[in-house]
């Protein structure tokens, strides 16, 4: 396929997907959402790949759903063509770690995508908000579920209801990123930290993703047991033996990923 609204560049182990739509401010049209959907499976696909960042511009991570696109849309045409269901979900299925770095605005479905991945690394930069109110919807790819579990009820209501943004020391102190870096450094730290996940054993990321994921989606007990499954499970991969004896034995450990 080739990509007319994302750029695509591989680091080391880190695949980097920048969102390329420097005239709206990447709102995320459907060819769009189509395009990161494709390049999401090729590396899900592609065994070199260890971990994906998704990243936007100085300006914009994304300012949302293409407001332009889907002004005139009907009930039908959304209900019947399952508008963001429809191809918005592709970074949820990712068993892959997805970080999002993220300058500027992000905004309505581009702070939910920012909530899909794995991780958000903000630049010092980023506004994070969900001001569909404003323009007579609400949010529709997870954002007052996402948001809500993310900060909190007052915070998520107040940002729902009035439109207001986020800034990166807020969304910081409320548990929305994981840090914040210089604007310059941004897409480094990120690729640096997807390159230090791809360096691990895959058997131990894809199930340290999932079994946190379960704290998300499950009660705490059955969250608890899941995740003694997979710590059990992984004493049958060679990796869990050669990690223990590289750390007996003072050395690095050499992965199979097996
Ligand atoms: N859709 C389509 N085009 C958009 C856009 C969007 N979401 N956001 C920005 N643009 C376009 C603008 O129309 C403008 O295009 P023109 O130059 O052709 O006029 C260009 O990007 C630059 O934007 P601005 O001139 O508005 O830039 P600004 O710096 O003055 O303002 C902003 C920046 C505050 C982010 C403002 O652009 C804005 O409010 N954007 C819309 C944000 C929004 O409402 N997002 C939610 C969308 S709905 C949604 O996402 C639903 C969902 O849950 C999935």
């Amino acid at each position: 396929m080739s990509y007319q609204h994302i750029l695509n560049q591989i680091h080391g182990g880190a695949a980097l997907i920048t969102l390329n739509r420097p005239d709206a401010l990447n709102a995320l049209s459907d060819d769009l959402m189509d395009e990161l959907g494709h390049a999401l499976a090729e590396y899900e696909d592609n065994d070199e790949i260890g971990a994906i960042v998704i990243t936007g511009s100085e300006k914009a991570f994304a300012a949302g759903a293409d407001i332009k696109n889907m002004k005139d849309r009907s009930y039908m045409d959304v209900y019947l063509g399952n508008f963001i269901g429809r191809n918005w979900e592709k970074v949820t299925d990712c068993r892959k770690p997805v970080i999002a770095a993220v300058a500027g605005y992000a905004l309505g479905g581009g702070c939910e995508l920012a909530m899909m991945c794995d991780f958000i690394i903000a630049a010092e930069t980023a506004k994070f908000g969900q001001p569909e109110i404003k323009i007579g919807i609400i949010p529709g790819a997870g954002g007052t579920q996402r948001l809500t579990r993310f900060v909190g009820k007052s915070k998520a209501m107040e940002m729902c209801l009035t439109g207001r943004m986020m800034d990166a020391e807020e969304a910081e102190r409320s548990g929305l990123v994981s840090r914040i870096v210089p604007a310059s450094e941004l897409i480094d730290e990120a690729l640096k930290t997807a390159q230090l996940i791809a360096s691990l054993s895959k058997p131990s990321v894809f199930m340290a993703k999932t079994a946190v994921n379960k704290a998300y989606e499950t009660t705490l007990a059955e969250g608890v047991s899941a995740e003694r499954l997979m710590f059990q499970s992984l004493f049958a991969t060679d990796d869990q033996k050669e990690g223990m004896t590289a750390f007996s034995e003072k050395r690095s450990a050499a992965w199979k990923n097996k």
